[in-house]
């Protein structure tokens, strides 16, 4: 895995909860990958939402799914989005749209970022029909309820998310 830092190519944040990472992560996280030399998956620090995994579980996660892919880096952020862009040298900021709810959420995101970092640009990408209805909060409530989540997660995400909702039921 490529440490970002030491790359002098365009880069672009994913950022999000990745609570679980999924499928439809994954495939914008490689269409994102299409566009720029390097991206980081930038994991948010948030204390306040409860999660399924802790943001040192989801960090490691992420770094064993994308570990054959040299140009991608798995990082923690806390705080602004766009503090940590301008830190790690950033030029855009990816997220991937599935619908009209996810523009409308994202919208004020984008309005408001451009706002505090103007050099900061947010590329919304629209995923395939084959990932576009899957979320990590559908995820975590099918498995919850003792349903089959296998197609939407990566094979080693999949084995994490039943181990860690057996031990909870
Ligand atoms: O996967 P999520 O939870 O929808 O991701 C949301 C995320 C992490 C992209 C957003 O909450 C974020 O950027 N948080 C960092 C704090 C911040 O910069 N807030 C102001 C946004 S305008």
């Amino acid at each position: 895995m490529a440490d970002a830092s030491k790359v002098t190519g365009r880069l672009a944040l994913c950022p999000g909860s990745f609570d679980p990472l999924t499928l439809g992560h994954v495939e914008m996280v490689q269409r994102a990958r299409t566009l720029f030399d390097n991206v980081i998956v930038a994991i948010l620090r948030n204390p306040s939402k409860q999660s399924l995994f802790t943001v040192e579980e989801r960090v490691e996660i992420a770094r064993e799914v994308f570990a054959d892919d040299a140009g991608v880096e798995v990082d923690a952020f806390a705080g602004l989005l766009v503090e940590y862009a301008a830190l790690r040298g950033a030029c855009a900021v990816v997220r991937g749209v599935r619908g009209v709810t996810d523009f409308e959420y994202e919208w004020p995101m984008v309005q408001m970022n451009r706002e505090l970092a103007p050099g900061v640009e947010t590329v919304l990408l629209v995923p395939s029909p084959r990932v576009s209805a899957i979320s990590s909060t559908l995820v975590k409530e099918i498995a919850s309820m003792g349903g089959d989540v296998s197609a939407f997660l990566p094979p080693s995400v999949f084995a994490r998310v039943s181990h860690r909702v057996r031990g909870r039921s």
